[in-house]
């Protein structure tokens, strides 16, 4: 579905010399390296995380498998199409969205971008009837689909996006920080809607995210990138098992204790806020310490939980 090798994308600037005449009669340029030599495959139904720090090559990855930039060297092949060529039915086969940039009329409410969209993308009128009920019905948007677009909020105006960039029925979407400054409850809604989408239409899906719990709840497979190198490829399960090093044990004690009385080793992380103690403990010790603590206090709860992901992913790109 989606074949990527070897590609290279310089970007070039013009550089400032701040003498006007130099600049205009002998430009130099400034060289910038965004991808070297990546390559990857992305099956059909797919749904990879591609992640990375700032600056690390994840838009201009899919901007270039989106047909909007055009490669520096390498393959590129998407739906059987040479992306940048911009064939009609690639072009009806995709689809991009940009949680920063709004791809909506500003002044006009969300449901004229709706029928622009199908008039540009030639969608019959009851294709469009049909995609329009459930999308709206998935994303619970009906109540503020006929308000301009500037008076929504980000997390409706979001939706609304999505709704949008999914009218011709792609089958291949590019989400680059579908979740990008939403809260919790938005958060989760669209997250909920990708998985559902996905599922329903099975759709090839490319996610870029910085929050580490969308990645985690979306995606079994994880690309990362830094520095337009791809450091990663494969199971975000294999990343787990190799990075996580400690687990996180919770207790819920009934009487109050002091640490002394714990009698902890060392190597134990111990934060304690009556009646919650949480002890950050190294994998392979976990069991001695809870046999240990457990035969120790009067507690009413436990539960044991793993790293938190994103401390995993940093481990990764530490390295
Ligand atoms: N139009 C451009 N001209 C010159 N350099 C650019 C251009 N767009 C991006 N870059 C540079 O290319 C590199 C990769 O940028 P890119 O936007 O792909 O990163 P990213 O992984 O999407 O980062 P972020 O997580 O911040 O969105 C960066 O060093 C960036 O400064
Ligand atoms: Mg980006």
């Amino acid at each position: 579905m989606i074949h990527v090798q070897n590609l290279t994308k310089i970007y070039r600037s013009p550089k400032k010399s701040g003498i006007f005449l130099k600049d205009l009669f002998n430009r130099t340029y400034e060289e910038n390296k965004a991808l070297k030599n990546i390559s990857f495959a992305i099956g059909e139904g797919e749904l990879v995380g591609f992640i990375g720090p700032n600056g690390a090559g994840k838009t201009t990855t899919m901007k270039i498998l989106a047909g909007i930039l055009y490669p520096t060297s390498g393959k590129v092949d998407v739906l059987g199409y040479k992306p940048f060529d911009k064939k009609i039915p690639f072009l009806k086969d995709i689809a991009f969205v940009m949680g920063q940039k709004n791809q909506l009329l500003w002044e006009l409410p969300p449901t004229d971008s709706f029928t622009l969209n199908k008039e540009i993308y030639e969608v019959s009128d009851e294709e469009y009837k049909k995609t329009i009920t459930e999308l709206i019905d998935l994303l619970e948007a009906k109540e503020f689909l006929d308000r301009p677009v500037k008076t929504l909020s980000l997390g409706q105006r979001m939706r609304a996006e999505l709704i949008a960039a999914l009218v011709h029925s792609p089958k291949v979407l590019f989400l680059d920080e579908p979740t990008i400054g939403l809260d919790i409850f938005a958060q989760t809604t669209i997250v909920n809607f990708i998985r559902e989408y996905q599922k329903r239409f099975k759709a090839t899906i490319m996610l870029t995210s910085h929050y580490m719990q969308d990645v985690q709840r979306l995606a079994k497979r994880v690309i990362m990138i830094d520095h337009g190198s791809i450091v990663f490829d494969g199971k975000l399960d294999t990343l787990v098992a190799k990075y996580s090093a400690q687990k996180i044990v919770r207790v819920v004690v009934t009487k109050q204790l002091t640490l002394n009385e714990m009698q902890l080793p060392t190597y134990v992380k111990v934060e304690y806020h009556h009646p919650q103690l949480s002890l950050t403990i190294p994998k392979d010790k976990v069991e001695d310490v809870i046999q240990n603590i457990l035969s120790k206090i009067d507690y009413v709860d436990v539960t044991i939980e793993n790293e938190p992901i994103e401390d995993i992913v940093k481990k990764k790109f530490e390295e």
